[in-house]
C-alpha cells in the first residue's frame, strides 16, 4: 500500500505533482494529459486559486434564452452537468415572457457577521451586552475604517444587534454585525470586521470571543421573484390545478420539499457557478432559509390567480458578488458576467432568482403533466451514445434508436453503433 503522507507537495510545479499522482494511482500518459488540460482557466490562474492544484475540470456552460427580468432581456449562462436543466429554464422563460416575464426585487446587500462572546458571569451578560450596544456608533465607525473602498462605494458596517443565548454551561452573548457589502459576496469584508472588532468587544465585556465569522443565512440579503404563466400555454386550468397540487405536496412534506428545492437550486447554482460565485454559500443559505420556521419548506409558492393562470413566487437569500473571488479571476466567469450584462450584484441576484423560479416551474410542470423521464431520457440517451463511442451524427441516431426501443444502456448503444458501422 502506498502512503498518502506527503510533505511539500504544494512546493512542486503542477507537472511534477501529476508525476507523483501518476505513480501513486498508476495513471496512464493519456490520464496525465487529461489532467493537464486547464481549459480557459489556464494552469497559472488555477494554481493561484487553490492549493496542490494538479488538474483543471471543465463543465459545460449552456445558454438559457428568453429571459425577461424587470422588463430587461437577458441571455443567461448556466454551468451544469445535468441534461434538461437549461432547456427547461429557456422554455419556462419563453412562457413567462408572454405575461411580461419575471418581476424581481432585492433588499440592500446586507450580510451578517456573528461574534460570540463567552466567559461572562451569567448574571452580568445582559449588562455587558448593553455596554457594547451603547458603544455601537464608535464600533461601527471603527469597522468602517477597515474597508475604506467598501465605504467609498456606498457600503459599510450598518448595525450591531445583540442577543443572549443559553448553552449547557451558562450564557453567552451573540452580536450580529450587519454590513452593506455592495457588489461583493462579502465574506472577506465581514470576516475582517468581525475579527478586528473582537478585541474591542472583549474589552467592553470582559469576556472572550470565540467565533467571529459571516453567516451564510443571509436573511437581510433576499431576492424575491414572481411570474405568471398563462393557462393556455400549460394545457388549460386543469393543468394549472395539477401544478398547484404538485407544489402543495412540497408544502406538506420535507421529503418532497427537499427535491422541490433541489430543482430550484439546479437553476440557481448553475448561474452562481457560471459567474464564478460561491455556490456552497448560496446552497447553505437557501436550505437554512427553507427551514427557518423550524419546518423545512419549499422556497417557492404557487397558486391559480383570478384569471385561471399560474402564478409563482420565489424568496431566497442570495449572497453573490461581482467583485473579488473567481468572478474576477476566472476568464469564463468574467465573460459570463459580460453576457448577462448585469451591473450590480443585486441585478445578478434578480436574474439568478428568475432562473430558480423558472426551473421550479419547468420541473413541476413536467412532473405534474407527463413525468420527468421522457425529456430526460432523450438527453440521457445522447450521453450514453457518446459513452458507447458514437461520434458526430451517430450520436443522435444511436440515441433516437435507443429511445425508440425503450432501452437506454451502453451495451445497447454499442450494439446499435456496431450495426450502423456494419451497414456503412
Ligand atoms: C432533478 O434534478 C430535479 C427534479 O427532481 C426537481 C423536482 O422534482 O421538482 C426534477
Amino acid at each position: 500500500m502506498k502512503s498518502s503522507e506527503y510533505s511539500g507537495f504544494y512546493k512542486l510545479p503542477v507537472e511534477k505533482r501529476d508525476k507523483e499522482i501518476q505513480e501513486f494511482a498508476e495513471l496512464t500518459e493519456e490520464d496525465v494529459k487529461t489532467l493537464l488540460n486547464f481549459g480557459s482557466l489556464g494552469e497559472e490562474t488555477a494554481d493561484r486559486m487553490i492549493e496542490n492544484v494538479f488538474a483543471g475540470h471543465t463543465l459545460p456552460v449552456g445558454l438559457a434564452t428568453n429571459f425577461v427580468v424587470n422588463g430587461k432581456d437577458y441571455l443567461v449562462p448556466m454551468c451544469i452537468e445535468e441534461p434538461s436543466v437549461v432547456a427547461a429554464a429557456s422554455n419556462a422563460a419563453k412562457i413567462a415572457r408572454k405575461k411580461g416575464g419575471f418581476t424581481a426585487k432585492t433588499t440592500a446587500p446586507l450580510m451578517i457577521g456573528q461574534i460570540q462572546v463567552v466567559g461572562i458571569e451569567p448574571e452580568k451578560t445582559e449588562e455587558k451586552m448593553n455596554a457594547v450596544l451603547e458603544k455601537k456608533k464608535g464600533l461601527l465607525e471603527f469597522a468602517n475604517t477597515l474597508d475604506p473602498i467598501l465605504v467609498k462605494f456606498g457600503g459599510g458596517a450598518r448595525d450591531i444587534e445583540g442577543k443572549l443565548l443559553e448553552h449547557n454551561n451558562g450564557k453567552f452573548i451573540l452580536f450580529h454585525l450587519v454590513v452593506d457589502v455592495r457588489d461583493a459576496m462579502g465574506a472577506n469584508a465581514v470576516n475582517t470586521m468581525c475579527e478586528k472588532l473582537a478585541p474591542k468587544i472583549e474589552e467592553l465585556t470582559g469576556g472572550s470571543v470565540v467565533l467571529r465569522i459571516i453567516s451564510n443565512l443571509a436573511t437581510k440579503r433576499m431576492v424575491r421573484v414572481s411570474a405568471t404563466f398563462p393557462k393556455e400555454d400549460l394545457g388549460g386550468e386543469e393543468a394549472v390545478d395539477r401544478i398547484v397540487d404538485a407544489y402543495t405536496l412540497a408544502r406538506e412534506t420535507p421529503y418532497r420539499a427537499a427535491t422541490h428545492n433541489k430543482g430550484i437550486m439546479n437553476g440557481i447554482d448553475a448561474v452562481v457557478l457560471a459567474t464564478g460565485n460561491d455556490w456552497r454559500a448560496v446552497e447553505a443559505g437557501a436550505h437554512a432559509y427553507a427551514a427557518i420556521t423550524g419546518k423545512y419548506k419549499p422556497l417557492t409558492r404557487w397558486w391559480k390567480n383570478d384569471d385561471g393562470d399560474l402564478e409563482g413566487v420565489l424568496e431566497v437569500p442570495m449572497a453573490v458578488g461581482l467583485v473579488g473571488g473567481a468572478t474576477k479571476t476566472h476568464p469564463t466567469a468574467k465573460v459570463a458576467v459580460k453576457i448577462l450584462g448585469v451591473k450590480t450584484a443585486q441585478e445578478l441576484s434578480q436574474v439568478i432568482g428568475a432562473v430558480g423560479l423558472a426551473q421550479n416551474f419547468g420541473a413541476l410542470r413536467a412532473l405534474a403533466m407527463e413525468g420527468i423521464q421522457r425529456g430526460h431520457m432523450k438527453l440521457h440517451a445522447r450521453n450514453i451514445a457518446v459513452m458507447a463511442g458514437a461520434k458526430g451524427e451517430q450520436v443522435d441516431k444511436v440515441a433516437a434508436k435507443m429511445v425508440e426501443e425503450k432501452t437506454i444502456r451502453v451495451d445497447k448503444a454499442k450494439e446499435i453503433l456496431a450495426g450502423m458501422q456494419a451497414q456503412a
